[in-house]
Formats: C-alpha cells, structure tokens, sequence
C-alpha cells in the first residue's frame, strides 16, 4: 500500500501552530498579522481559492482585508491600491490572485508589491533570494505551492539528497521555484515542459515526481517507476455527466497508486498545504515587521 500525503491534515497541523504561535503574540504585543487580498474580477477557480485563503486566515487568527475589484480596473489604479497597502503598518502580506486580466502586466504589478510584504514569494526579490540563500528556509518568502509540496516530502521522513527529482511544469508559480527548492534539498532535479523531447521516459527515472501541467489525469502508469514519489500539483475539474463534476489532480491516481512508494491525493493533497503556506508566509512577514 502506497502512503498517501494525506494534506489536509498535515495543513491542519502547520495551522494549528500558527494559531498558537498567532494567539501568544496578541497577548504580549497586542498586535495581529494582516493580509490584504486582491482579486480582479471573477474567475470561477480564483473565487474559490480567494475563499478558501480568506476563511483560513481567519482561523488562525490573520486579519484579512479583501479587495474584490472590477475586472476593468486599469493597472495604474490596482498599482496606486497596492501602494497604499505597502504604506499600511495593519497590512503585513500582500495577495494578488492570479490569473490577472489580460488587459494587466502580471508581472509590473507583482513588482509593485512591496518584497517584505511579498506573501505568495514572487516579487523578483524573494525570487532571487530563494535561488541564491541555500541555507535555512526559516524568513524566507517562499511560493506556497511548492513550498506545499516540499512541506508533504519531509513528511516521508525520507533522505531527499541524491534523489532525481524530476519537475513537470516550468511556471513562475510552481515549476520553477518547486526546482530551486528541490535543489536546496540536493536532489539532482530536472524541468521537463511541453516542448522536451522523451517526456515520458524522464519522468520514467525519478525517485520524485511533481506533476504540475495543469492537464488532467495526463500522468500514467507509463511516465512513473515503481517506487517513486509522486505530487500532483494539479486541480482540474472535469465533467462526469450533463450536471455532475469531480476534482482530478494531473496524474491518474486510480492507475499510478498502485506502483508508487507514496502519492498525494486531489483534492486533499497540495491544495490545502498551499493555503497552509501562505498563513505561514504572512505570519512570517509579520514577526519581520515588528521585530517579534
Ligand atoms: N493562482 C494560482 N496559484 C496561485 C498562487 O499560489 N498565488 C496567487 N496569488 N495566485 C495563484
């Protein structure tokens, strides 16, 4: 029997302590984290991550500022809000959920976040230093996802150093930083994409597999060797009939379970960890801030 990354529970375990931690800090400073979140218009899926986010930093106690705007905001506007909440002392983490409209340069507004309030570890800054600092990863702003994904592989228990790590994906959100993570870890990592060459017998030779292509139950039996470890980063969400849909992940659960040393689920795998991350991001950025 394989292990199965049971995520929601390791995210409840990464809450719990940050509520704690979250609950000691109001008694002696008498101050809490804040998290401004920013969603421009109303992509279904980002709906439901805003949601999630919000309803779990409430839990541990994060002060959430949402900010719902229309999708014909004009970048200028969205930039001068992201100012004012660089200047706020109460806001300690700044989330723009992605996608952004196409009318938006994604990139020059995650630029404008300030770095130190950078929650979801993309601004240039956080970026960088993540690639360069190879020590602990304690006062890092490191991207949720694959900090997620690592969080479930020390689960294991397991000396990650020396294993080929083979990475599905080479998106700034999971594909890259999840490389540069695994590489401080010193696996021997790989980034396969759409355009490489032998995809699958790559995929064929990693000890670790973390699967983040975004295309639904697209990782088989085939791409995975036996006793491997296998992320499915991937949360698609597919039709079964005329009104019925499920959540797959990117990697054909029902098929590769029953070849590998350990798996995460979708749902229930990366997803609750990313949100898990991204408390422990703020709350981070929060300690930074207040010298705590
Ligand atoms: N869209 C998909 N994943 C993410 C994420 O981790 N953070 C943000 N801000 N947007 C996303």
């Amino acid at each position: 029997m394989p292990h199965i990354l049971d995520g929601k529970k390791i995210a409840q375990k990464l809450k719990d302590q940050l509520k704690i931690e979250i609950e000691g800090i109001k008694i002696k400073c008498n101050l809490v984290p804040g998290l401004a979140v920013i969603q421009v218009g109303n992509v279904a899926a980002s709906s439901v991550y805003v949601k999630a986010k919000t309803k779990a930093a409430k839990e541990v106690g994060i002060n959430v500022i949402d900010h719902h705007l229309e999708e014909s905001i004009n970048q200028n506007d969205l930039i001068n809000l992201i100012n004012q909440l660089n200047n706020n002392d109460d806001v300690n983490g700044i989330l723009v959920q992605l996608p952004l409209p196409k009318s938006i340069n994604e990139e020059v507004v995650l630029n404008s976040i300030e770095p130190k309030k950078d929650a979801d570890g993309f601004h240039p800054l956080n970026v960088g230093k993540l690639s360069i600092n190879q020590k602990n990863d304690e006062s890092l702003m490191i991207p949720c996802t694959p900090y997620g994904c690592l969080l479930l592989l020390r689960e294991l228990n397991i000396n990650l150093a020396g294993k080929n790590a083979v990475v599905i994906g080479r998106s700034n959100i999971v594909g890259k930083p999840m490389a540069q993570l695994l590489l401080k870890e010193s696996c021997t990592v790989t980034t396969v994409h759409s355009k490489t060459i032998n995809i699958e017998s790559i995929c064929k030779k990693a000890d670790i597999l973390i699967a983040a292509i975004g295309k639904p139950e697209f990782v088989n039996k085939d791409w995975v060797k036996k006793g491997a470890i296998v992320i499915d980063v991937g949360i698609n969400r597919i039709k079964i009939n005329e009104e019925k849909s499920k959540l797959v992940g990117d990697v054909l659960f029902s098929e590769v379970e029953n070849i590998v040393y350990a798996i995460s689920p979708v749902p229930g795998g990366v997803g609750p960890m990313t949100i898990a991350c991204l408390l422990r991001n703020t709350t981070i950025a929060f300690k930074n801030s207040n010298k705590i």
